[in-house]
């Protein structure tokens, strides 16, 4: 008998902990009297009852329970519930149902939490939903972006042949100039917008990527755009991994990546400082880490969840469009692109891809 009870107690707390779900058992006030493996591993809690911690007080700091308290609700109803929320100090997303336990009597007695980590169902939720937003942007942008490119070409040759045919004071040809300029930067700006909007599908080739870096980095360090300010030091540094095999991608959009990327860390060093590329291949994995770093003003944490979203700039006279495209040119590559900054310090932004086909 003795033997079987121990047996039986055996079984359960075995089935208990095998269970991938975190499991908690409460009592009627509020303590946590027992957590499985599962929540005992990832929540930090003890693990079958071998200590008794009030719930509120465990996930809340708090003496009494918060107002939407989950288990409130459930000890109300006498029903299950649930709830989805997002732990920032797990850096997860949960989802956590509340079932009542019942006593004999039918008297309820406690509740069980049943706790599932949904971090990767959210993240591919919120994936899809910015496809969504990206595809319905892009079809207004275009349509936009077509509706002012013919006007505006016209508006910009009639403005080139009045520069030719009038006799003006180098005065006023300097801002009939200026008009020009601005006209040039709003073709730029279409074109970008376009580009968001229709992106060109991509052309495989087989790329250096080093040699690709290099390229577009000369190519960003004499641009006019900065011309304006290259009075300005920026401290260049590269640090190449020679080992890095020759992978298929699209050079002209990695270029594009690069492009955006260097420009908003120069954009970022007004007054100088340190711009650094990074490459590093690792053979395990088979992957290449980019890396593109500046000493310029950061990004402040409350940001970062919007600098990729499209037209979000705090330039005055940002498109807000680079990162949007950078990140959908790098994910059409099936890879990932990823940001750390130190606000007012650094800021690094890391793309990393994966070869596909090894040539070298
Ligand atoms: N290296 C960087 N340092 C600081 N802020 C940056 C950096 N790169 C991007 N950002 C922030 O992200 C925003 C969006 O960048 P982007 O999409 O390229 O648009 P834009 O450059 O036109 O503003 C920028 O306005 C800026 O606030
Ligand atoms: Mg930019």
């Amino acid at each position: 008998m003795e033997n079987q009870i121990l047996q039986s107690k055996l079984d359960w707390e075995d089935t208990f902990n095998t269970i991938t779900d975190m499991i908690t058992i409460h009592d009627k006030d509020f303590n946590i009297i027992r957590a499985n493996k599962a929540a005992a591993d990832t929540l930090g809690l003890p693990v079958l009852g071998s200590g008794k911690v009030k719930c509120h007080q465990f996930y809340h700091g708090q003496d009494n329970p918060p107002d939407n308290c989950l288990s409130c609700d459930c000890f109300e109803t006498e029903a299950p519930v649930a709830f989805e929320t997002y732990e920032p100090h797990l850096d997860k997303f949960l989802e956590i149902r509340a079932m009542p336990r019942f006593d004999h009597n039918m008297q309820v007695k406690g509740l069980i939490h049943v706790i599932r980590d949904i971090t990767e169902r959210k993240k591919v939720e919120e994936a899809l939903q910015r496809a969504e937003q990206m595809k319905l942007v892009g079809e207004w942008a275009a349509g936009l972006a077509h509706e002012i490119k013919n006007p505006l070409a016209g508006i910009k040759v009639s403005v080139e042949v009045l520069l030719e045919d009038l006799n003006i004071s180098p005065d006023d040809r300097s801002i009939v100039l200026r008009a020009v300029g601005e006209i040039k930067r709003i073709e730029t700006l279409l074109k970008s917008l376009l580009n968001f909007a229709q992106p060109p599908k991509l052309q495989l080739t087989l790329i250096d990527m080093n040699a690709l870096l290099d390229q577009t980095l000369d190519f960003s360090l004499k641009h006019p755009s900065l011309s304006s300010s290259s009075s300005i030091e920026i401290d260049v540094s590269k640090d190449f991994d020679k080992n890095i095999p020759l992978m298929q991608a699209d050079l002209v959009q990695l270029q594009q990546v690069f492009l955006n990327l260097l420009f908003n860390a120069i954009e970022a060093m007004p007054d100088g400082g340190e711009l650094n590329i990074k490459s590093d291949y690792d053979q395990n994995a088979g992957a290449i880490k980019i890396e593109i770093s500046d000493t310029g003003k950061g990004i402040d944490q409350g940001i970062m969840d919007d600098i990729f979203k499209p037209f979000f700039t705090t330039k005055s006279k940002g498109s807000g469009l680079g990162l949007a495209i950078t990140r959908r040119i790098i994910e059409e590559h099936g890879g990932v692109i990823s940001v750390t900054s130190d606000p007012d310090k650094a800021t690094v932004f890391e793309i990393l891809l994966t070869i596909q086909k090894e040539k070298r």
